[in-house]
């Protein structure tokens, strides 16, 4: 696969020499060493040492997991962290921009904002879905980078796979597509056609089924000339040893993830059908993820309503096709049906 990365990201980063650690470039790795290189405290505890800066035994499971080799994996800071730094990037400050499709994840526009770079907006069209003609009839040289999550966030519903792959075909930058609730879905990842589209880069977390939103931790899976970019850019220790741990463990633990998946998405049918019975909601969107887009007749007062019962949701309904909405996330059983008597109970 004849794949030319200089296309794709700013030139001068190409050239740039990355941070490299002592440790990285002369330890022996089969033999014990005194550590006198990076001013850390000797004394011995779980953390006293950097972590490995390119994380390769996490790596060397996840490439086994994921069926990707080793080196088409980046691992990053929470997946907010690769969104800035694939912006960073690809994306010259006040020239180049990337393209979003409203209603859709907030970070991607506040990121490229951050930099000084533009955003494309080509919103979605009727059931939420992808305006490919436009998107495509959008694009300029300018334009580096597409961001496409499915399921979507905050509409919940999946993209149709023809028209990512239209769009990935059509398009002469990178398409970031953003796996972060596959694990929710009907439909599988499609981390395989990495191997037939050097342009696409695929981003998953841990943070949602896989329950370690705390340890921020993402990942992204691409060609790799487009990981081995990523990782020069990189700060050097982005990952830290207790959620490199946490992962190895959660790895390990596939099946208590899936049967929480699945009492979720049992759980998320119960709360779509009670809400169909509530005279004040509108319509409620079906979802491919673990939360649900809700039409309701006045969503800031409804908001308002639920906080004083003590029940945080989303109001999703600043996004453009998503007036009077509220986003509301799948919690535990006995959680969500306290929020279903609340909503019985609310006039
Ligand atoms: C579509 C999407 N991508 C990425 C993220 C951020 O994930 P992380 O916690 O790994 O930064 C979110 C979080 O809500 C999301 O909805």
């Amino acid at each position: 696969m004849t794949f030319d990365i200089t296309s794709y990201v700013r030139s001068h980063l190409l050239k740039l020499k990355p941070y490299r650690s002592a440790r990285e470039e002369y330890a022996d790795k089969g033999r014990e060493m005194i550590l006198l290189d990076a001013n850390e405290n000797p004394y011995s505890s779980e953390i006293n040492r950097y972590p490995d800066p390119m994380q390769s035994l996490l790596k060397e499971r996840l490439a086994a997991w994921k069926k990707v080799a080793v080196n088409q994996i980046y691992l990053s800071n929470g997946s907010d962290e690769f969104i800035s730094q694939i912006i960073i990037g690809c994306c010259e400050p006040g020239k180049d921009h990337i393209i979003i499709v409203p209603p859709t994840f907030g970070m991607y526009k506040v990121s490229a904002r951050t930099y000084g770079v533009n955003v494309n907006e080509v919103p979605l069209i009727e059931n939420f879905q992808l305006d490919v003609e436009t998107i495509l009839n959008n694009t300029k040289p300018e334009s580096k980078l597409i961001f496409i999550p499915t399921p979507n966030n905050p509409t919940g519903n999946s993209f149709n796979l023809e028209d990512i792959e239209a769009v990935i075909k059509g398009f002469s930058g990178l398409v970031v597509v953003d796996e972060a609730y596959v694990e929710f879905s009907k439909i599988p990842s499609i981390i395989s056609w990495l191997s037939k589209y050097p342009n696409l880069i695929i981003c998953q977390t841990f943070s949602k089924a896989q329950g370690m939103a705390g340890a921020r931790l993402g990942m992204a899976f691409a060609h790799h000339d487009i990981i081995s970019f990523l990782n020069r850019i990189k700060s050097p220790y982005n990952i830290n040893s207790l959620s490199i741990k946490a992962a190895l463990k959660r790895i390990e633990e596939q099946d208590d993830v899936n049967n929480q998946v699945a009492i979720l998405l049992s759980e998320r049918n119960k709360i779509e059908q009670t809400l169909s019975d509530i005279n004040f909601v509108s319509k409620c969107f079906s979802s491919d993820a673990n939360f649900l887009l809700v039409k309701f007749d006045d969503s800031y007062l409804r908001y308002k309503q639920l906080l004083k019962y003590g029940v945080v949701v989303r109001n999703s309904s600043n996004n453009i096709g998503c007036e009077n909405t509220l986003r509301i996330s799948v919690g535990l059983p006995e959680e969500n049906d306290k929020l279903i008597s609340i909503l019985r109970t609310m006039e």
